[in-house]
């Protein structure tokens, strides 16, 4: 049995859809993954084979302000978990970001590439990746940029402001691949079943701005609205970003034969989904 951690969020509930009965799923009401007994708890009663977690302090800029909480989940709850697993003989499976790199390499990251965190979000995450390898059976999935039908993301924001607004203003000096949390969850499964540990990337074909990805998504769903370009430093978020974090997925096809579709096609499939 695999266990899904965070099975109500975004990734959680597309991961559990495409598991089906291979599933349990567990999240922040069943366990508390900042506490070490809460999650020794509920794995040694659960026993499952194999542990994905998608539970996480996600909001980015909210890491900025509550260091402690970002570290508490993002990092020291991955170690619990690690812990956990390794008890009983389970592989834990951990989801981390794109954010830990500075986006300063000018090229695709590759999994052996020194990471760099820029903020708060990413630091933590990073901590989580090394707290994962207290499990000597881990298998770490960096990705980027997600959206999926169980979540607030980026697709929906666009699609709502265009309801509100006569013209857009979106960032178009920050490139990354836009990824279809279906998609990331197929990745994942192969990953598991193909049985790889380590570091892997999986995300999208393909790459774009944030501004070339709200015009593409008013492209596709037929919407008419000026969209304005501006710099990352005119938006003044509290976290910094990189500015270039496509992830190089080669290793992912090559060893669990999965190769994402491109980005485009993936939200033509996203916007399609989310009508039905
Ligand atoms: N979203 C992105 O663009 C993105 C990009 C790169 C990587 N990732 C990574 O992908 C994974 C999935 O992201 P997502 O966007 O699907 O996340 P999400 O929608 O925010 O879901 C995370 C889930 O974890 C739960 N949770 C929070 N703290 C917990 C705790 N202490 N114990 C147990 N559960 C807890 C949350 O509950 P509450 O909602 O009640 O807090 C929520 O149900 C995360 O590891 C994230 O870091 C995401």
């Amino acid at each position: 049995m695999i266990l899904v951690v965070g099975a109500n969020g975004m990734l959680g509930r597309d991961l559990m859809t495409l598991l089906g009965s291979r599933a349990r799923g567990v999240d922040i009401d069943d366990i508390d993954i900042t506490d070490l007994q809460s999650t020794e708890r509920v794995v040694r009663a659960l026993h499952p084979s194999v542990v994905v977690n998608c539970a996480a302090y996600t909001d980015v800029d909210g890491c900025e302000a509550n260091v402690e909480t970002a570290m508490q989940v993002n990092g020291e709850g991955v170690g619990h978990l690690a812990m956990a697993t390794r008890t009983i003989g389970a592989r834990l499976v951990q989801i981390s970001t794109d954010y830990v790199f500075d986006g300063a390499k000018g090229s695709p990251y590759l999994e052996d590439d020194p990471p760099c965190p820029l903020n708060v979000y990413g630091e933590s995450k990073l901590a989580g990746e090394m707290n994962a390898a207290v499990n000597p059976d881990h298998l770490i999935v960096r990705t980027q940029w997600l959206y999926g039908r169980h979540g607030k993301n980026f697709v929906e924001t666009m699609l709502r402001l265009a309801r509100e607004k006569d013209e857009l203003t979106v960032v178009d000096d920050q490139f990354g691949s836009p990824t279809w949390t279906v998609d990331l969850a197929r990745a994942i499964v192969a990953l598991i079943d193909t049985g790889c540990t380590g570091i892997y990337h999986a995300a999208n074909a393909g790459f774009c701005s944030w501004n070339g990805f709200a015009r593409a998504i008013f492209q596709e769903t037929g919407v008419d609205i000026p969209v304005r370009g501006m710099t990352t430093e005119q938006l003044n978020r509290p976290a910094r970003r990189p500015l270039y974090s496509t992830l190089d997925c080669t290793r992912l096809e090559q060893d669990a034969g999965f190769r994402p579709q491109p980005w485009r096609d993936a939200l033509r499939a996203y916007l399609v989904e989310r009508t039905t």
